[in-house]
């Protein structure tokens, strides 16, 4: 079956209406290539990356930016507040493989937008404008934003500042549903996607709290979005995503995943973040080499708050979670995935 509500970014065809939200420690490349295996969205992005960070050669940031062919489209997101040097960031983005150069605008913690980055640009227009346009000289790929509504609950700020890019070039707004100031608090206010959508003419994507194939096609419904981002909900959980993009294409959800395939998966998981960490291709390698022990307690720490979620809700799952938020080995972790499997077994 044709798949439903595919549009495109610029020249890049996005095939299905479901994407994956950039999430710093989490939308990492393993992260997404577990994701595109199993849900297949139609877009992904990466972690954000500083171009502060990059400016200054940080190496752990430019890891951030490897892109694999299976992972694309790719948008590679950038967070900054100096026009010079997002351009040069988005330019590394691009050579680095990017489909799509995303600016965040949308981050609301402190430690980012006291450098007047991230959603602290909600408050500045004329900067923020100036930055997307750089940025859009600087690069062949496509160039979006993602905003918030806007800093403070009075001002819904971004249909002004979303006609503004998209004259300066922009090929696609997301819109996280929420004002900087309120955090994850409340709820996300879908009608000012719909208020944004009415706003300007290249696509949009609806973000903020769906967590079922039934809030995504309300989402895409109510909204008239193009496409529907999700971030925390799929956290560990693939198989929500996958669903999530067959109810997005009119279609029933797939097998709920047994127990051996959710271990074997968060194992996965730590693999390929071990081989991400080493910086090599082959995660095999990766393990078995001693000269990766370093790469594997990288990832393993990385994930402590992430491989628990894998068998969260299962009876027994809370008993084992401060045992997995101690392991430093992909064998501790798997000796208690076992474990907790063979007990169930009985
Ligand atoms: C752990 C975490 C990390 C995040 N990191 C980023 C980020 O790097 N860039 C960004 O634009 N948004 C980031 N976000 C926000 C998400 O992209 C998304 O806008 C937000 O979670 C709302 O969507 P949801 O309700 O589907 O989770 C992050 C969210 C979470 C939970």
């Amino acid at each position: 079956m044709a798949p439903t509500h595919a549009f495109k970014v610029g020249e890049i065809a996005v095939q299905n209406s479901l994407v994956l939200a950039p999430m710093e420690d989490v939308s990492n490349q393993a992260m997404r290539l577990i994701a595109k295996r199993i849900a297949n969205p139609g877009l992904m992005f990466t972690e954000f990356v500083s171009a502060m960070a990059i400016h200054y050669g940080a190496v752990k940031t430019f890891r951030k930016m490897r892109v694999h062919d299976l992972e694309r489209p790719l948008g590679i997101q950038i967070f900054g507040a100096e026009p010079d040097m997002m351009a040069e960031t988005a330019r590394i983005a691009e050579s680095m493989g990017a489909d799509i150069v995303d600016i965040n605008m949308g981050c609301w913690v402190p430690k980012v937008c006291k450098t007047g980055s991230g959603a602290s640009l909600l408050k500045d227009p004329d900067l923020a404008e100036q930055i997307v346009t750089k940025v859009v000289q600087a690069v062949q790929v496509p160039v979006t934003v993602k905003v918030r509504a806007g800093w403070d609950y009075s001002l819904f700020a971004a249909p002004e500042l979303a006609r503004r890019f998209e004259n300066a070039g922009a090929k696609m707004l997301t819109l996280h549903a929420r004002f900087a100031k309120q955090g994850f608090d409340g709820h996300a206010d879908w009608t000012l996607i719909e208020q944004l959508r009415a706003a300007i003419k290249i696509p949009l994507l609806g973000n903020g709290d769906v967590r079922s194939p039934e809030l995504a096609c309300r989402m895409l419904r109510e909204t008239g979005c193009d496409g529907v981002m999700v971030g925390r909900a799929a956290i560990s959980n693939p198989w929500l995503l996958r669903d999530i993009r067959l109810g997005l294409e009119g279609l029933p959800p797939g097998p709920a995943p047994t127990m051996r395939e959710r271990i074997e998966t968060a194992i996965e998981h730590l693999q390929l973040l071990v081989a991400v960490e080493a910086e090599v291709d082959n995660y095999e390698m990766a393990v078995d080499s001693p000269r990766h022990a370093d790469a594997e307690l990288r990832a393993c720490r990385a994930l402590r708050g992430q491989i628990p979620l894998y068998i969260k809700g299962e009876p027994g799952a809370s008993q084992v979670r401060d045992r997995l938020t101690r392991c430093s080995t992909i064998d501790e972790y798997r000796a208690i995935l076992d474990d907790f499997a063979a007990v169930r077994a009985i």
